[in-house]
């Protein structure tokens, strides 16, 4: 099939690249210049593991190209709309700015029956507005059919998830429209991936009620954390227990410093906002408070680290550890380690970040910050190293011979990456984020500053 992906970001990218390795031809359309010349060299402008694989596979046989013109992509017969929508300045709702300009963009160009798919993540309700925006405004009128069809892949593994996902949610009105996305999609229902067919609302209401989903998880597992760290119990031995029970499971229940990125903060904020227009305010309040204790993490990692360096953070010398939103990701969006990082450099720290993908964007969005080359040159003369994203190779550091780069061996560790009995052997203080502080761990060279040099 001939199809068009409007919007090439890390869903759209990932979308349109996937799409031409499916057998389709695929046009990605974006206003970005720059990112389109670098998808059109093979490149993709962030750290997607294998994409960059497809993109020269897709170009190098044609199947795949990418576009500014609007009306290079209306040539195609189906559309998928995989724009922003973040959250709107001074607002917790949905800013869809960036949806109704790539429809408007569109809608001139659409001369012939065809289908629109959402792909973005929107408030439920969207996709009429959309199907009424084309009846106005494109030629061909009532005859451009809209879809949505929301997406769940995970940055870090995003191609893997798009040609492999747990589920296809295909929201449509006809029957021939579910029929044109399953022959999109034949070789992934081929693979016995479970479709689910269902309405336009229930459809958009898939991604963002996942997102809240795992937004509460995330938080109510970061309360179980800080219950136990004034109780003095184990909140490792409790998420075990937890994760042993069927019902409950073992993902996503890893306390520490919260969620952020494109996606859970903005979904969790844009879902209670259109509740409360709806008129169901009242239980979205939860959420709300959701969101209260994912962004307490950030404050407790703050007041945690300006304990650990003696209330003095003016001056202090900071090593970051990770920037990005996530391990295996180089987006920073709302990224709860760089707002923490960018807080202790407000408040006077020297603060030097390292991370193994993020560094060039967290440069970019914080100037301010000084970008390291690596684990040591982070750490170089430290009074304190802050462990913020989970990259597996942080806890594969060896705190023996970190001793002699930095000057006084603490480190706190927010996400649980590192072996505690490790640490405190080699004489580092160390404290993590959700353990009790009667087990914040002391080595033998605490405090006595003469871990440097
Ligand atoms: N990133 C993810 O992991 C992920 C996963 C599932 C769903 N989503 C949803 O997908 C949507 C896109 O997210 P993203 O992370 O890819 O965002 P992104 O910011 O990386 O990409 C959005 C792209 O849209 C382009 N754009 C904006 N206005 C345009 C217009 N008028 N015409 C053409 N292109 C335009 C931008 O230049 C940008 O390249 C959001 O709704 C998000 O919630 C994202």
């Amino acid at each position: 099939m001939h199809l068009s992906v409007t919007g090439t970001g890390y869903l759209g990218a990932t979308h349109a690249a996937c799409l031409a390795s499916l057998g389709h031809r695929v046009v990605g359309c974006d206003t970005d210049v720059a990112k389109v010349e670098a998808l059109s060299s093979g490149h993709a402008p962030f750290h997607e593991p294998g994409l960059d694989d497809l993109l020269r596979d897709g170009l190098a046989t044609g199947a795949l190209r990418f576009t500014t013109d609007p009306a290079v992509a209306a040539q195609a017969d189906l559309h998928f709309v995989c724009v922003g929508t973040p959250q709107r300045p001074g607002s917790h709702a949905a800013d869809l700015t960036a949806l109704d300009a790539a429809v408007d963009a569109l809608a001139p160009h659409l001369d012939r029956p065809c289908l629109v798919v959402g792909k973005s993540t929107v408030p439920v309700g969207t996709a009429r507005q959309v199907a009424e925006r084309l009846r106005t405004s494109a030629p061909a009128g009532g005859e451009v059919r809209v879809a949505w069809n929301p997406e769940f892949l995970r940055e870090g593994h995003a191609v893997a998830d798009s040609l492999h996902p747990d589920r296809l949610v295909l929201g449509v009105e006809r029957d021939e429209d579910d029929q044109l996305l399953r022959e999109v999609y034949a070789p992934v229902v081929a693979a016995g991936v479970p479709v689910v067919r269902t309405d336009l609302a229930t459809a958009e209401l898939a991604k963002v009620s996942a997102n809240v989903m795992l937004a509460a998880r995330i938080s109510l597992v970061n309360l179980l954390a800080e219950v136990c760290e004034v109780a003095d119990a184990d909140v490792a031995d409790l998420t075990r227990i937890l994760g042993l029970d069927d019902r409950i499971g073992s993902l996503f229940l890893s306390p520490g410093l919260g969620f952020g990125g494109g996606c859970l903060p903005k979904d969790t904020r844009a879902f209670a906002a259109r509740a409360e227009e709806l008129g169901v305010g009242a239980p979205a309040a939860l959420l709300r408070v959701v969101d209260e204790v994912n962004m307490r993490q950030r404050a407790r990692t703050i007041d945690q680290a300006a304990a650990m360096l003696g209330g003095r953070v003016g001056g202090a010398r900071v090593a970051v550890l990770g920037v990005a939103f996530k391990a295996g990701s180089d987006d920073v969006r709302d990224s709860p380690a760089l707002d923490v990082a960018a807080t202790l450099q407000a408040r006077g720290a020297r603060v030097r970040v390292y991370d193994p993908r993020a560094g060039v964007n967290a440069h970019r969005v914080q100037p301010a910050l000084e970008v390291a080359d690596g684990v040591e040159d982070a750490c170089r003369d430290a009074d304190l190293v802050l462990v913020l994203t989970e990259w597996p190779e942080f806890a594969g550091i060896d705190p023996v011979a970190l001793l002699d780069v930095v000057a006084h061996p603490r480190v706190l560790d927010a996400r649980l990456v590192l072996e505690p009995d490790k640490w405190c052997a080699a004489g580092w203080e160390l404290h993590a984020l959700g353990r009790s502080l009667g087990r914040t761990m002391r080595g033998s060279a605490s405090g006595s500053g003469s871990g440097g040099g």
